[in-house]
């Protein structure tokens, strides 16, 4: 199947009806149940759905032994959580980039309005939030934008899992940003890549990101799209 053939058929899937939430295959709701409902999403103030915060678990559990995920927009920590959880059994580790509540001006200006910019969950809270759920020496928070963290990135650290849940119109960009540090294999996931219940930006920008290259294992767990870069 080509990727616009996998995209097309990702986007008109309906998921079966007779229970509302549930999502096609039907493996991506065990998942969600099992491992998707560890941490408080209302007190995280998270947008991740169940399936996909199992997914993302399990994804990270895939990672090779040492691996590196790198999140862009880590918000109250709840997707770091997950990937968190899975990542811990490869003794790997998590960079989470996001402004937090600092520079409140740029992110004003530069908002694309998908999180309330009063009462950001700070850099602090979240670190509290991480080592309470045992993540403690398994995550490095980095406090500003994905563009200058990919211009600081130090080349040696490559990167096995990269997720992008930043400013959901640079999508595109934060893949370009960083593909350059993905080892080969990697997985690249995009949130909110759903005509329905994701952004249009966001669409066009996964149309983009997996015409280029050559990809392994494509998945779509609700607005997630996913794959392996191979090539
Ligand atoms: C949708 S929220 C992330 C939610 C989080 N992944 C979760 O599921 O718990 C998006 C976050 O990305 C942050 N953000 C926006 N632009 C960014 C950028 N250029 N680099 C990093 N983070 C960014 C926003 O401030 C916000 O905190």
């Amino acid at each position: 199947m080509s990727v616009n053939e996998f995209l097309e058929k990702a986007w008109s899937d309906k998921g079966p009806k007779l229970v509302s939430g549930f999502s096609r295959p039907l493996y991506h709701n065990l998942v969600g149940l099992l491992k998707g409902r560890k941490y408080d999403k209302r007190a995280y103030g998270g947008m991740i759905r169940h399936t996909e915060a199992g997914m993302l678990t399990e994804w990270a559990s895939q990672v090779p032994a040492g691996g590196v995920i790198v999140e862009i927009g880590c918000y109250g920590g709840l997707s770091t959580s997950y990937l968190l959880n899975g990542l811990r059994k490869k003794g790997g580790k998590i960079y989470a980039i996001d402004p937090f509540n600092s520079d409140l001006d740029k992110q004003e200006e530069l908002t694309d309005d998908c999180v309330p910019l009063e009462n950001k969950p700070t850099k602090s809270l979240v670190e509290q939030r991480l080592k309470r759920n045992g993540f403690d020496g398994m995550f490095e928070l980095i406090e500003g934008f994905s563009q200058e963290a990919a211009h600081n990135w130090n080349p040696e650290v490559k990167i096995d899992f990269l997720w992008i849940d930043g400013n959901h119109e640079q999508a595109y960009r934060d893949f370009k940003d960083f593909e350059p540090f993905l080892n080969p294999g990697a997985r690249v996931a995009v949130h909110d890549a759903h005509p329905r219940y994701g952004y249009a930006a966001v669409v066009e920008d996964v149309k983009k990101i997996f015409a280029e290259g050559a990809w392994a294992d494509l998945e779509h767990v609700k607005s997630i799209i996913t794959g392996r870069k191979v090539g």
